[in-house]
């Protein structure tokens, strides 16, 4: 994209966001008068949403989440907790896949790195299940809902074509390992395995492990054309810290928006920063305030408490009162001062949003990717 067309892109980006901000958007409901110790009431809901929407049965749909060791789950404690209440208010299904639990995962997964090692669990857990679930969200263990007003069904694109959904983290230019909103079909567990598999031919520098490789994958499965695939790979070889990363990812970044904006056939979508369709962000990007948009929000640890998380409910949780159909949320009572408005957290992730799209620009031109004016190069040569 020439400069000129990028920042009229901005511009108009910045106008549909503030669109959406003013609009009446389907969560009106967590109020964004003054927060008070009130439960919530989602009347944005239904009844039926409990049991389906979108023609999605809510049954249909799970949420897993691994865990590698029984002492992290005293860590993601408050995470899992408010995942598993969402889940038994919406009758959705959640799964904690425990990596030593059953052989299978031993036999067909021998993958050292535990990260990748997830994937292949999950890809056989979705194959055991393929009779029982449809749609599978994805979730680090330290990801909590912080708003449960939300429908799973409403982060589920509507084109037919898209089978996985990905999103770009705000803090720099990457894709997202943590979490991802994928149908039970082929092709994603497909990919889960190609990815899994990953493991099996890092190069031998600070790859990042499963989050530097799912970049490398797409550009696997998306180009077809070898030279096209491996475009970025020596960045990758060369890296030896995290900036080089960096600068890997965003290389794999320009060359996939290059001559698309969904990947391999459309079947793979990821989400930009911003985008209204996203339901997960980093906590400590707001210093864990939070609006009514927000759903859920990544970095729930308590061993990181006060530190870049606060804890933001009232109260523990009591998993018995997080009833199926239930559109009270007895457990969702939050700390007052954490509560913002939508317009509020939208300006503080926008200004973070236009800073790492400049850094972006720059480093591009500095990794000699496109000319000084911002424009691509092509065979070298700027145009
Ligand atoms: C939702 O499903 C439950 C059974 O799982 C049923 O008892 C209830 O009537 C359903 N509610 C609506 C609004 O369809
Ligand atoms: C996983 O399963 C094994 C064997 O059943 C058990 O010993 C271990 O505590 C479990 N770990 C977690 C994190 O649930
Ligand atoms: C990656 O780096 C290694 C040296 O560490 C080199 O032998 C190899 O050829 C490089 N591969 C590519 C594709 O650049
Ligand atoms: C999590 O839920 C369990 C079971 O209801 C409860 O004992 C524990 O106190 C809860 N912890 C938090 C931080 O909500
Ligand atoms: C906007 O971002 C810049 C760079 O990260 C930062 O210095 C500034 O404080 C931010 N302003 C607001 C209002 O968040
Ligand atoms: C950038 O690439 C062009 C074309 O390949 C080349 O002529 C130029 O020397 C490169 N500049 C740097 C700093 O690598």
């Amino acid at each position: 994209m020439k400069k000129g067309k990028q920042k009229v892109y901005l511009f108009l980006m910045y106008f549909f966001i503030l669109a959406q901000t003013n609009s009446a958007f389907h969560i009106d409901s967590v109020s964004t008068k003054e927060p008070t110790e009130e439960s919530l009431f989602c009347n944005n809901l239904n009844a039926e949403d409990f049991n389906e929407s979108k023609r999605i049965p809510n049954s249909r749909i799970i949420i897993v989440a691994t865990v590698e060791k029984q002492e992290h789950y005293d860590d993601y404690m408050i995470a899992l907790n408010s995942t598993k209440c969402y889940a038994s208010h919406f009758g959705y299904s959640m799964q904690l896949l425990n990596v030593t639990d059953k052989p299978i995962y031993q036999r067909d997964c021998k993958h050292p790195d535990f990260f990748f090692k997830r994937h292949c669990i999950l890809g056989i857990f979705m194959k055991e299940h393929i009779q029982d679930y449809d749609y599978i969200l994805y979730i680090d263990a330290d990801m909590g809902i912080i708003n449960p007003c939300h429908r799973i069904q409403d982060y589920i694109d509507k084109s037919k074509s898209i089978e996985m959904i990905f999103y770009e983290r705000y803090f720099n230019y990457e894709f997202a390992a943590g979490s991802f909103l994928i149908r039970n079909t082929q092709f994603s567990r497909s990919f889960l395995k190609y990815w899994a598999d990953y493991n099996y031919r890092l190069p031998d520098s600070f790859h990042g492990t499963d989050n530097g490789a799912i970049h490398q994958v797409l550009m696997e499965l998306h180009f077809f054309d070898p030279k096209d695939k491996f475009q970025c790979f020596h960045l990758w070889n060369i890296s030896k810290g995290y900036d080089d990363l960096f600068s890997y990812e965003a290389c794999t970044k320009h060359a996939l928006y290059s001559n698309s904006v969904n990947f391999i056939n459309n079947k793979v979508k990821i989400l930009p920063k911003m985008d209204p369709q996203r339901w997960v962000r980093d906590t400590w990007l707001t210093d864990t305030k939070w609006s009514p948009r927000d759903f859920m929000l990544h970095g729930w640890k308590i061993s990181l408490s006060l530190d870049t998380f606060m804890y933001p409910f009232l109260d523990k949780f009591d998993l018995t009162k997080c009833q199926h159909g239930d559109n009270k949320f007895e457990n969702f009572k939050y700390v007052p001062e954490l509560v913002k408005t939508d317009e509020e957290i939208h300006e503080i992730l926008l200004n973070k949003t236009l800073f790492i799209h400049a850094k972006y620009n720059n480093l591009l031109k500095f990794l000699n990717i496109t000319c000084k004016d911002g424009s691509r190069r092509v065979n070298g040569e700027c145009m």
